[in-house]
């Protein structure tokens, strides 16, 4: 069986091959072909496939003046360390929205790596769709997840990738896990090919 990768065209689609796991935002299996353009630029009337519409939107993946930096930065406790990148962080909002002992925005440091136990820590983290938080121990950064090669929708948000599914010419972010990454499909994130959180900005609809 071939492996599943995924490549972006200059200014155009997502190129994904070999995919057979596609799940759409209601959990229902999408129709794979072996080779498939997904829509990045959020103009597309047949999302989420590409229908060239990219062309006429005026679509370009140039690097943002702001994008995020790229930086991994170390939150260390007595028994975990919680690394955070957020040039790969969707915004998804589990982690301050489930753990608000350890994920607190309104603190400097926002996170605290001993503010629960271990195992709730370490759960949460799993959930992080878009690898911008991982941990490690005893100096060691851990491996969070090991899933089957899918591609899953998020309702008017990105496309959440996980199982390792090779992401070509990636400019990856430290410390990325590589085994799931979030991409963005509504064409304003700064980070692209990552998602950064502003399809809610801009109010994404993927239902048009
Ligand atoms: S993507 Fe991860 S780091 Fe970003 S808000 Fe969601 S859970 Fe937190
Ligand atoms: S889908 Fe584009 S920023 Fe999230």
């Amino acid at each position: 069986m071939t492996k599943p990768t995924i490549s972006c065209a200059k200014n155009g689609p997502m190129i994904v091959k070999g995919l057979e796991n596609f799940i759409d935002s209601d959990g229902q299996r999408l129709e794979t072909r072996p080779a498939m353009g997904l829509c990045r630029c959020g103009a597309s009337l047949n999302k989420p496939y590409c229908d060239g519409n990219h062309k006429y939107a005026g679509f370009t993946d140039e690097a943002s003046p702001e994008r995020t930096p790229d930086e991994l930065r170390a939150y260390a406790g007595q028994a975990i360390t919680i690394l955070n990148n957020p040039l790969l962080c969707s915004v998804a909002e589990y982690c301050h929205r489930e753990l608000e002992t350890v994920f607190d925005t309104r603190k400097d440091p926002w996170i605290d790596p001993d503010g629960d136990a271990l195992e709730h820590i370490k759960g949460l983290i799993e959930k992080c769709p878009s690898g911008a938080l991982s941990y490690a121990i005893n100096g060691e950064p851990q491996p969070t997840r090991n899933c089957a090669a899918t591609i899953t929708i998020e309702k008017n948000g990105p496309l959440r990738i996980t199982g390792s599914i090779e992401l070509k010419d990636a400019d990856w972010g430290q410390g990325a896990s590589q085994e799931h990454y979030t991409l963005c499909r509504c064409g304003a994130s700064k980070n692209k090919p990552f998602c950064d959180g502003s399809h809610s900005a801009i109010h994404f609809d993927d239902s048009k």
